[in-house]
């Protein structure tokens, strides 16, 4: 069942954390001189038009990355971030928002490579229009719960992997887990970028997540953000990445830059957004 598609979504309050994160994580480690492999087990379609009529229903930029640009200045750390929007976009107004193969694309150097995979048939045209040209791009439509492990060790064996699925069926969270279960298995020193939804407050989804993925890695920082109370039955309150391997102290860039964005992306009252950043021990280690 493929019926989710980003661009009812692009540009709210999960893909502003998500994304944001993203290019700091970019950023960090090309600090070093040696490429780099990035690879993406959910592309979508790469860029999204915020005019569309998929984009108007829902609106959710505007409680997203459109709060958020209006107060840019006051976030130096994400200059990368929003370079990356303005170079899609002649005025001021975001029209066009980028994806996360986008910002990639924009992070990474010209000998490091990118590996994308994108199941649904039109998100998958759509990315390959956008991207075709770039010869540092290997575009995949495939399923990526096989893909991914097929695909590891990359080459250039250096590298990291954005795992971003939509969870539209029970059993996603499972076939995340034993994804990451047979990737690691191959590819030990990956680092891996999973993010999953906050629903509710039995937090039952991301719960079951995390101490599946804690079943087979020795450590994890989880990263969360959220925007309202967790109250049940009002859908997504906010989201997280979990980190296998992180770039050292990446923790530390994590505990300046959240705060700061919950205070800006908040629709409740303050005191009901929130953030955590927290180094979780797993139980084999
Ligand atoms: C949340 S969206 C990706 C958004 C994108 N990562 C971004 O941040 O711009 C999830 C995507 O995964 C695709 N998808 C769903 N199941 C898949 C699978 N098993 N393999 C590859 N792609 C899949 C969907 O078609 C959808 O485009």
């Amino acid at each position: 069942m493929l019926s989710y598609l980003h661009g009812f979504h692009a540009g709210n309050h999960a893909d502003v954390f998500k994304h944001s994160v993203l290019t700091l994580l970019l950023e960090t480690l090309t600090t070093k001189p040696k490429p780099l492999t990035y690879l993406e087990t959910h592309a979508g379609a790469g860029i999204y038009d915020l005019t569309s009529e998929q984009a108007r229903k829902t609106s959710e930029a505007a409680d997203g990355i459109k709060r958020l640009w209006a107060r840019r200045t006051e976030f130096p750390e994400l200059a990368a971030y929003f370079n990356a929007i303005a170079a899609l976009n002649t005025t001021n107004e975001i029209v066009r928002y980028p994806g996360s193969p986008y910002f990639a694309q924009a992070g990474l150097r010209n000998f490091d490579q990118l590996i994308l995979m994108e199941l649904h048939p039109t998100e998958v045209q759509t990315l390959r229009h956008h991207f075709n040209h770039d010869a540092r791009i290997h575009l995949h439509q495939r399923n990526s719960y096989e893909g991914l492990p097929a695909l590891l060790p990359p080459t250039p064996s250096r590298g990291v992997v954005l795992i971003d699925p939509s969870y539209e069926t029970a059993i996603e969270v499972r076939q995340v887990a034993a994804t990451v279960l047979a990737s690691y298995q191959r590819w030990r020193s990956g680092c891996y970028l999973i993010w999953y939804p906050r629903l509710g407050v039995q937090r039952d989804q991301a719960n079951q997540l995390l101490s599946r993925l804690l079943r087979q890695v020795p450590t994890l920082l989880t990263a969360e953000l959220w925007v309202r109370p967790q109250t049940p039955n009002f859908g997504m309150c906010g989201s997280g990445l979990a980190v296998i391997n992180p770039p050292w102290q990446f923790e530390l860039q994590l505990q300046a830059l959240l705060p700061r964005l919950a205070a800006v992306l908040s629709i409740a009252p303050l005191k009901d957004a929130g953030w955590h950043v927290e180094w979780r021990t797993g139980t084999t280690a």
